[in-house]
């Protein structure tokens, strides 16, 4: 039976999303992308060689897959191209049938990362700390009916005024105001249409063709990207990416029907990052944030920021499975925690003299919580070889399921190192379609 199934990040991003997309993509005829951008940024490592994606799906590193960058995506364009051509310079093999591009989807243009910059670097309240990819302001163009879409490449005549009214009153703003460099209208111009010539094979009205692969009969795989405390709506707004990422924005970045998805998984790490501003309520003290950050290698894939460290996160972490309705969970680098006597693991937060079991939405709550711990006991051995869950030291076996067991969901699988093999498949619940 064709199975649809939506991965997303369960706490706020690098959770290791690349490497179950990877894994499961070998089940699965199509992988799409239905938002953000270039802020992505998926690591892959296969047989000891690693790849870093931006845009491009991670299912390209199968034959015979398809992959879709759908509407919801913003895509910096030059930035694919270069993608593209780095992969196939290292044997990836990159062709239309094999990379669909939404001809709707919004591009992220020069003017966009600038704004990013200079708006992050003139805001004195509330920093964002974003990536710099110019994930917002392409968002922003969007929302204010000014974007530029894949499919305005295609009219020549009307490219000119489109990106008129997008740059000069930015470039009045970036001379006059943020003092920063500007954008030639001309010189964009001859690149765009260069860049289109790059993209016209790529380029389709996506949401035909992924209704014609579910008529086929073909499995469908939606990847998303960020994570869902990085959610616009859902996340610790304005600490946030400015695109749907929870399981429901399949529907509108890639125009599918939720009612289409089988199964949506959780990626989680055994313990919790990350990179950016934000509250953080279980970030670690003491010097135990450097010495997860070490031992788990813990700096960003786009930007080489190292990401800030801390503990397993319950509170959030049940939060996360209601907004994206998961059915399974994988559990990520298990093995960075093979060091630790004890582990704690946040079950709620205290504050003014309460314990509180929901997530605020009051960031200003967020910031003022302490974590209340539960403190589970460590295996004190490498368990970086072990292929079964029957061969995990029984410590580590409590730990993923008391995690499992307080989410109330399957674990799926559990990440024990950097590579494809180095995974336990808990419950293959593809091939068992027990749902
Ligand atoms: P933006 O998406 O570049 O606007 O950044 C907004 C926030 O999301 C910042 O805190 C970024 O660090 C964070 N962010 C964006 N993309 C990713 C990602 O792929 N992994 C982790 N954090 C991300």
């Amino acid at each position: 039976m064709a199975l649809n199934i939506c991965v997303t990040g369960g706490q706020w991003g690098d959770e290791g999303k690349g490497k179950v997309i990877d894994i499961l993509s070998e089940h699965f005829d199509v992988v799409v992308r239905f938002q953000g951008g270039s802020n992505a940024g998926h690591t892959v490592v296969i047989d000891g060689k690693t790849y870093f994606l931006h845009l491009v799906p991670s299912g390209i590193f199968h034959d015979e897959k398809v992959c879709v960058i759908g509407n919801g995506v913003v895509l910096d364009p030059f930035g694919l191209k270069e993608e593209i051509e780095n992969l196939v310079s290292n044997g990836v093999s990159v062709n239309p049938d094999k990379l669909i591009i939404s001809d709707r989807a919004h591009l992220v243009l020069p003017f966009h990362k600038i704004l990013d910059k200079a708006l992050e670097e003139s805001r004195n309240f509330r920093k964002i700390g974003t990536t710099g990819r110019g994930i917002g302001p392409s968002y922003s163009t969007k929302a204010l009916r000014l974007g530029i879409r894949v499919i305005d490449l295609f009219n020549e005549s009307d490219l000119i005024p489109l990106l008129k009214d997008n740059v000069d009153c930015l470039n009045f703003l970036f001379k006059d105001y943020f003092k920063t460099e500007t954008v030639n209208i001309d010189l964009l111009y001859k690149q765009l249409l260069e860049i289109r010539d790059f993209l016209a094979p790529f380029t389709a009205n996506t949401v035909y063709k992924l209704e014609g692969f579910r008529k086929e009969g073909k499995s469908i795989l939606f990847e998303g990207a960020q994570a869902s405390l990085l959610d616009i709506d859902h996340g610790t707004y304005p600490f946030v990416t400015s695109s749907t990422v929870i399981a429901g924005g399949v529907s509108s970045g890639a125009g599918v029907p939720a009612k289409e998805l089988d199964y949506t998984v959780g990626i989680f790490k055994a313990y919790c990052t990350r990179v950016g501003n934000g509250p953080f309520p279980t970030e670690a003290q003491n010097g135990m944030g450097e010495i997860l950050r070490s031992i788990g290698g813990e700096f960003g894939t786009t930007t080489g920021r190292p990401r800030r460290c801390g503990w397993f996160d319950l509170v959030a972490a049940k939060y996360a499975k209601i907004i994206n309705g998961y059915s399974h969970i994988a559990l990520m680098k298990l093995d960075v925690l093979s060091k630790f006597e004890e582990i704690p693991v946040c079950i709620g937060y205290r504050y003014k003299g309460g314990i509180l079991k929901e997530f605020p939405s009051d960031i200003k709550v967020l910031e003022n919580v302490e974590p209340y711990y539960k403190f589970l006991n460590g295996w004190g051995t490498d368990i970086t070889g072990i292929e079964k869950f029957e061969d995990l030291p029984e410590e580590a076996k409590d730990y993923v399921k008391y995690i499992s067991d307080s989410m109330e969901t399957n674990l799926f699988l559990i990440s024990v190192g950097p590579d494809r093999n180095e995974t336990i498949i808990v419950n293959n619940f593809i091939e068992n379609n027990e749902v």
